[in-house]
């Protein structure tokens, strides 16, 4: 039975409790410091206030027990915070390998969500329970947030970044959505909801509607439409630097750097060619600013994802980070 007036959201992911716990303990810790202050504070007004006009309190010069004590118990407290916040921060970062990637575009004013197997949501996310979900978060226009208050995550969507949050859900039933940053006149009405269904359920409901196309066959059909398999061709043949097995991987660059090719250096390269240009190659790619939209450079990121290099296959079982074929759950 919930209370009649909840002080907090349910429980309904694997991390919920642990941010709780640092929450209360944060919380509890910073009560009692300003309860205390003001006890003190009016305990010390009433005693040594100031009795007669000549009235003279006795110099005090320090007291080195009590000046230790006001440094060294803070320091203590505050570095308990800081570690256990740090640990638990890390852990929320950190997604496990095996999680389901889901992306997640915000837009005024709604959620656009993609499972890894292609179905498309809007301002609704089903997943299984029990099953790490991964976010891939970004936004088409402006600053977003992510929130899922029974799930203890927040993220912001940031146009032109991917953020990642992930979950585990506990329980199933159904959680609200929100968007957590103004966002404009419609802020406020940019919520949904997330549905934890049994796994057969899930499945179930995946194979429910018609069989959409994965962000990697998307993907590699735009990569065809756009003509970027005309410079990037698998055979080191094409005027573009070749892409089979580069995705996570280190890239040198025309100055001298190195660069790792993850989503948002492939999202970069993407609309910014002339931004970071591999040794090697001329900046002859046009920018693709305003002829892609963010699904279509998730899929594309998630076709390059997908090609694994020509002589070494991709290790087998490594969890994609977007949407990617294969990530079907089972
Ligand atoms: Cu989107 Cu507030």
């Amino acid at each position: 039975m919930s209370p009649a007036f909840p002080l907090a959201p349910e429980r309904a992911s694997s991390v919920a409790g642990e941010v709780d716990a640092v929450f209360l303990f944060i919380l509890g810790v910073t009560g009692l410091v300003a309860v205390g202050i003001w006890i003190a504070l009016f305990y010390f007004a009433i005693r040594y206030r100031r009795r007669s006009a000549d009235d003279r309190p006795p110099v005090i010069h320090g007291s080195l027990l009590l000046e230790l004590s006001w440094t060294i118990i803070p320091f203590l407290l505050m570095s308990a915070m800081f570690v256990w916040g740090a640990k638990v921060f890390f852990h929320l970062n950190r997604a496990p390998d095996d999680a389901m990637p889901v992306s997640v575009v915000g837009k005024r004013w709604m959620w656009k969500l993609q499972h890894p197997t292609g179905q498309r949501e809007i301002n609704e996310l089903h997943v299984p329970v029990g099953r790490a979900v991964k976010l891939v978060i970004t936004s088409e226009d402006t600053l977003h947030s992510f929130f899922v208050p029974a799930f203890r995550i927040k993220k912001d969507a940031v146009p032109g970044r991917y953020n990642m949050a992930w979950f585990r859900a506990t329980k199933t039933g159904t959680y609200h959505l929100f968007c957590a940053e103004y966002c404009g006149t419609e802020h406020s009405k940019m919520v949904g909801r997330v549905v934890v269904m049994e796994p057969e359920q899930y499945q179930v409901w995946l194979a429910g509607g018609p069989t959409p196309e994965s962000p990697v066959l998307q993907g590699e059909r735009l990569f065809t439409d756009l003509n970027c398999v005309t410079c990037h061709r698998p055979d080191s043949a094409g005027r573009g630097p070749v892409l089979n097995g580069i995705f996570s991987r280190p890239v040198a660059l025309a100055g001298g750097e190195r660069v790792v090719a993850d989503q948002a250096y492939l999202r970069e390269s993407i609309m910014s060619p002339a931004a970071k240009v591999v040794a090697g190659y001329q900046p002859v790619m046009p920018t693709y600013q305003g002829q892609v939209s963010e699904e279509q450079l998730i899929a594309l990121i998630a076709y390059i994802e997908s090609l694994s290099a020509p002589s070494e296959p991709a290790p087998a079982g490594r969890a994609s980070s977007l949407p990617a074929k294969g990530a079907r759950s089972r």
